[in-house]
């Protein structure tokens, strides 16, 4: 059995009209373990969304190779996009859909069987507490209601494996709050989930293992208590700081 997430040597190399070759994401390796939260811990320009675009098959990586719950992210990205749900902050929802239609939408086209995605599309109303919304459009509601359509909308076809990228960026607290609450359901549903952050006290919370990634390399991967262990710090700040000091000394 492979893990749901396989991550060998990927790279990712962009051509940039004024810095010319960037190279986003370099030899990135990395496995997830069944119903996990992996965190992927770097600051901004780290490569942590251009990992991430190549899993769910968004970008094509410029070298390696991604499985997702055995599906090759290049030669079988239908399969991927099956078994993954996708969420950032910065992904947008079709303001003239109701709610309904927006889940019902996702559920679809991410190839949710027919006959069950009415039923799904009331279940994940109902989780949601989006039932008095249900047919209202997208662009009449709240911000915090449509993080809770975008969440429902990415588990719409209910997916084994979730990304978040940086999902908390631009929340409030109670909303922040509320989408860790969320992945720590999800978690306990049995679900694999990568989490993206720059936020150490979010990764701390919710992560059972974190790769510190920086300058689109993983200079670290454990648990926190492995991370303490090897480093001798307490504060995940300061393991963070540490790797990423000693990484900008050997590169
Ligand atoms: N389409 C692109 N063209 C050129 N450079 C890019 C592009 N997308 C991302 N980059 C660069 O790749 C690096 C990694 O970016 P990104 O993956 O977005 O990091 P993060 O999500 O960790 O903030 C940054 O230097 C960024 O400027
Ligand atoms: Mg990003």
């Amino acid at each position: 059995m492979h893990a749901p997430v396989v991550v060998r040597n990927l790279r990712k190399i962009f051509y940039d009209e004024g810095r010319g070759e960037v190279k986003a994401v370099d030899s990135v390796s990395f496995e997830c373990h069944e119903g996990e939260v992996f965190g992927l811990l770097g600051a901004n320009g780290a490569g942590k969304t251009t990992t991430l675009r190549m899993l769910s098959t968004i970008l094509t990586p410029t070298s390696g190779t991604a499985t997702i719950m055995g599906h090759d992210v290049v030669s079988s990205a239908q399969g991927v996009r099956k078994n993954l749900g996708f969420y950032s902050a910065t992904t947008a929802l079709y303001p003239r859909l109701t709610t309904r239609e927006t889940i019902d939408f996702f559920a679809r086209i991410n190839q949710y069987p027919a006959d069950l995605v009415e039923q799904r599309v009331e279940y994940l109303i109902d989780r949601f507490g989006l039932a008095k919304y249900a047919d209202a459009r997208i662009e009449k509601l709240s911000s915090g209601m449509k993080q809770k359509v975008s969440v429902a909308r990415t588990i719409a076809h209910n997916p084994s494996i979730l990304i978040f990228d940086e999902p908390t960026v631009g929340l409030d607290v109670l909303n922040a709050l509320d989408v860790q609450e969320t992945i720590s359901e999800l978690r306990s549903e049995g679900k694999t989930i990568i989490f993206s952050t720059h936020i150490m006290s979010e990764a701390q919370r919710l992560c059972d293992r974190i790769a510190i990634i920086h300058g689109g390399h993983i200079l670290a991967c454990d648990t926190l208590s492995g991370l303490r262990d090897t480093t001798q710090q307490h504060y995940l700040e300061d393991i963070f700081v540490l790797y990423v000091k000693a990484g900008q000394e050997t590169v």
